[in-house]
Parts: C-alpha cells; structure tokens; sequence
C-alpha cells in the first residue's frame, strides 16, 4: 500500500523559490505542493497557480494546512516562520544560513526539537550525487593533512537574479561560506575554529581546524567577476591530491534529493539527518564567528 503524498507548503515567492524550490517540490515522488506563502499576494497565487496548488495570504492558514514546509526566503525572514511552523509540528526544509542571529538559530533548534520534527538545510554541495561520491571515496581513504577551497560567484552583479538585498547585506560570507564550510566538515570532520580576515571587495578568507588534526582554508567572493566565477576545492596529503567535482548548475536533482531525504525521515519519525537544522547552526556558529573577527580587524 502506497501512503498519500506529504503536504508541503512553499514560504517564498523569489526567483529562487521558482528555479528551484517550486519545481523540485513538484517533482519529488511522495510530496504534493499544496500551499505557496508570499509577501507578495499576486506573486504566491502566480506561482501557486502554475502548480496546481492554492496560495494564502496568511501565513498561519498556509501551516494549517501543510504536514511540511520549505524555505525559499532571506536567512532572518526564514528562522522565525521556521520555529513557529516547527512548535506547530510541522516539519522543515530550510535554506542555508538557517538564521542570521545565533540566538535566532539556537530558537529555530530549541524549536525543532520541542516540535518533535524532522528537519534538512539545503546545503547544496552535501547533495549533488558526484559531490557525495568524492566524499565517500574521500572519506573511506582518510588520513589527508588539509583542504584548499575557492568559491567566486558573481551574484552582486547588477544584472544577476542573485543580485537581492539580504545578500548584498551579508555577502559571500553567509551567502557561500555555508556550503563550503559544510563540505569541509564532511571531507575532514567537524570544524574545532576559525580565523577569517577580508578583502576590500567582498572577499573573505577562512582558516579552518578539524577535529583529528587537519586544517583547511576558503576565499568566497560574490563580486569576482564573471570572468573569474567558478569553484575549486581539494584535499592533500604526502600521497598526493584529490579534487572535488566540478559544479553543475540545475538545483532541482539535488533539491529533490534534500527532499527524499526528509520524506523518509518523516515517514520513519526519524529527525536526525546529517544536514539537519543542528549541524545548519554549527556552520552558523563558524560564520558568525569568522564575521565578529572581520568586524574587529575592520574596526
Ligand atoms: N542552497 C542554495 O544553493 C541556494 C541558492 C540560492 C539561494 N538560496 C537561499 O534562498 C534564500 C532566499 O534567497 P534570495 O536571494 O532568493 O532572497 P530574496 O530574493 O531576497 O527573497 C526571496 C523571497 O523572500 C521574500 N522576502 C524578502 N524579504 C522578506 C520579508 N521581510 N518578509 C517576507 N518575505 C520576504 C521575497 O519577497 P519579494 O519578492 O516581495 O521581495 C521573495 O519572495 C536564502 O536563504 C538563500 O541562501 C540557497
């Protein structure tokens, strides 16, 4: 007997949201996008309209009616809805960086956990089949001394959809730093600190340690230049090195993935996953550190 598809409300009505979420919602086995969410009235019944499924101009109804919901909205919008929809025991899939505020983010935690829900952050590098191969047959050899990591996007450009205010607020820090401090941690195992320092231009650098041993390093800029954009990442050791995949552009394979994810966590009333909304604070927790020491060294 196959059980009803899971109820999954969509909070946000960007070009996010419609690249990515609306259409990896749609298309995973098991989910039914019912509700779309959206400051933006015309905007949530548009892209509701186009999916079949009903738009609220209430955020509370859209919870009532949903088992679940995802997140395609700026990190400090994202962390309260998230912990109200949690204590209404409804699960999440949330954007990366979870909070912006840590006490934003141990909330959204404590939240999850009195809710009893399951929870996945959508790090995006965590979920791409060729990234999960790498760090499989990574991790399996272990014993790499260190990892070298670049991310130069070119979202701040005027002419990019990418180009939005949270982002140009906090920058490449919040907005890329997550994913690749997520990546490092699976590759080398959980990060112990952090030293960061920028550039003029956003540009920040970070200088990770790893339990066991090993350190590691990122530039992420949001401003690089098209010409430039483009990521890197390997790990080293005296046997030599091993370069991460390339990065490929459709969001919705690994999307769908996250989803799968959550929907076999909820169905098996499992809430731990290793994406879940306490790791999403523990990379939370390096980048608010690594902004603090940029502030300092600024000021
Ligand atoms: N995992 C990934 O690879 C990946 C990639 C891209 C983005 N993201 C994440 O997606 C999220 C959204 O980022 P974005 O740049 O798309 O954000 P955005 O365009 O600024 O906002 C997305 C949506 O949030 C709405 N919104 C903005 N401020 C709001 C507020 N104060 N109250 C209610 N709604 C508000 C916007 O409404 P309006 O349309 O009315 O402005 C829009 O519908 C972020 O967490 C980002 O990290 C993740």
């Amino acid at each position: 007997m196959t059980s009803a598809p899971l109820r999954f409300g969509l909070v946000g009505t960007g070009y996010w949201a419609r690249i990515a979420h609306a259409p990896a919602l749609a298309s995973t086995e098991g989910i039914e996008l019912a509700g779309v969410w959206g400051r933006d009235r015309q905007a949530a019944f548009t892209l509701a309209a186009e999916y079949g499924a009903a738009s609220y101009a209430d955020i509370e109804a859209l919870l009532a009616a949903v088992d679940a919901v995802a997140f395609a909205v700026p990190p400090d919008v994202q962390a309260p809805i998230a912990a109200a929809a949690a204590r209404a025991g409804k699960h999440l899939m949330l954007e990366k960086p979870i909070a912006i505020a840590e006490a934003e983010a141990d909330e959204l935690v404590a939240a999850v956990d009195e809710g009893q829900v399951a929870s996945v952050v959508f790090f995006i590098l965590r979920f791409r089949a060729e990234m999960r191969a790498w760090l499989a047959d990574v991790t399996a050899r272990g014993g790499w001394a260190g990892g070298l990591t670049s991310w130069f996007g070119s979202s701040l450009l005027e002419t990019s959809p990418f180009n939005t205010p949270w982002r140009r607020d906090k920058g490449a820090l919040w907005d890329i730093a997550p994913h690749v401090v997520s990546l490092l941690w699976a590759a080398l195992g959980p990060v112990t600190s952090v030293t960061a320092d920028a550039g003029p231009v956003d540009v920040s650098h970070l200088i990770l340690h790893h339990e066991g041993g090993a350190s590691s390093t990122m530039t992420v800029s949001q401003n690089g230049g098209e010409a430039a954009a483009g990521f890197e990442a390997y790990l080293w050791s005296d046997r030599g090195r091993s370069a991460a995949p390339p990065m490929t552009p459709d969001p919705v394979p690994p999307l769908s993935t996250a989803l799968s994810e959550l929907v076999a966590n909820i169905r098996s009333g499992r809430t731990e996953h290793p994406c879940d909304v306490r790791f999403g604070r523990d990379v939370g927790h390096v980048v608010a550190e690594a902004q603090r020491q940029i502030d300092q060294r600024r000021a």
